[in-house]
């Protein structure tokens, strides 16, 4: 049963009202907030080492600028969201904690290693597109700062998931046979994965109906994972690249795609910390952050200090 301030708060969320950082909320919408928007931050920080590990191997002096202009944009999705989640008042200082602790989880994708060139154009077709399925409808979240945060970031992932596909385009219909068996060799790594990111299917998803009732999701997840599917054959019918999955058939009469069975224990493995990078991606988080402790000490230094000569 709702009380009276929850009748009132879940009103607004049905008339189409955004909610902002200092209006009243549910503790449960607080902490699904931040435990989505912070997610979501650290899969984006992560996000960026599979890709990290090409730019000293791009083929091209132009491959190069566009992934590393890509990796750097991932880092500032990264510090909105962190920003967004702060306005629900936890510190980034207690978020990166539960990071580098391995308490918070992130997107299950960036456990898997990136072992060919063709990888780099994978992740933005297939993993960016997935990403953005997601995202697009996320600009409508009922929390205003996590919905405006969306609208730059689905701009950006969106030159992200092109500049993937036309490195692919390039490499399957115009590259050499060579090229072409790297792609199908990363697409085969790389599809049942990325239909992992959209979640467990609606039956063995915890938080969807409480998260869609409060508008923090849209839509569930088998909805955006059709709709992934959906829209990505075709592309991979152009390019010419086989999916790697023998129950794909189109159904006339849903107007949709069947496709094969997910392998939900793989999926559970990974987001429990035993997929095949988990280890080396939070090592490396770790180490920035102790790396980085020098800087961090010397910005207090130097704040002090400041604040000393402004009292003197
Ligand atoms: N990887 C890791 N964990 C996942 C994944 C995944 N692909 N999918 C679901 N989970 C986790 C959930 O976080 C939840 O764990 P928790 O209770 O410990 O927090 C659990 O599995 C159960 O799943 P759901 O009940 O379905 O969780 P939820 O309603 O939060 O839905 C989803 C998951 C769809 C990922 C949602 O959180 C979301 O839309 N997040 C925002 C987008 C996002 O984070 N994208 C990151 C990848 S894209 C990129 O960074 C390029």
């Amino acid at each position: 049963e709702m009380n009276a301030d929850e009748r009132t708060f879940q009103q607004r969320l049905d008339d189409g009202i955004k909610i902002e950082p200092k209006d009243w909320m549910p503790e449960g919408y607080r902490k699904t907030l931040i435990r989505q928007i912070s997610q979501h931050a650290h899969s984006e920080i992560v996000g960026q080492l599979p890709e990290a590990n090409w730019i000293t191997r791009a083929p091209t002096l132009e491959r190069k600028a566009i992934l590393l202009a890509k990796v750097q944009d991932e880092a500032g999705h990264g510090l909105y969201l962190y920003c967004a989640a702060e306005t629900l008042g936890v510190s980034r200082d207690e978020l990166l904690e539960q990071l580098h602790s391995g308490k918070a989880k992130y997107s299950s994708i960036f456990n898997y290693p990136t072992l060919n060139w063709a990888d780099v154009g994978m992740i933005g077709w297939l993993v960016d597109g997935a990403a953005i399925m997601n995202q697009v409808p996320l600009q409508r979240c009922s929390y205003g700062p996590y919905s405006r945060a969306m609208i730059r970031i689905c701009k950006e992932e969106s030159f992200h998931q092109r500049q993937g596909y036309d490195a692919l385009v390039k490499m399957c219909r115009e590259g050499t046979p060579e090229q072409k068996e790297m792609a199908q060799d990363s697409i085969n790594r790389w599809w049942w994965p990325a239909l992992m990111m959209f979640g467990p299917s609606d039956a063995d998803s915890v938080h969807s109906a409480q998260s869609m009732a409060w508008k923090i999701k849209i839509n569930s997840n088998d909805e955006l994972r059709q709709k992934f599917v959906d829209q990505t054959v075709p592309q991979a019918e152009y390019l010419g690249l086989t999916i790697p999955d023998p129950d794909l058939k189109w159904n006339e009469e849903k107007g949709g795609y069947d496709f094969g069975a997910i392998d939900w224990a793989e999926f559970y493995e990974v987001i429990k910390g035993n997929g095949p990078c988990n280890r080396e991606r939070l090592a490396a988080r770790v180490k920035a952050w102790d790396d980085g402790a020098w800087y961090r000490e010397g910005l207090l230094a130097h704040a002090r200090k400041k604040q000393a000569a402004r009292a003197a």
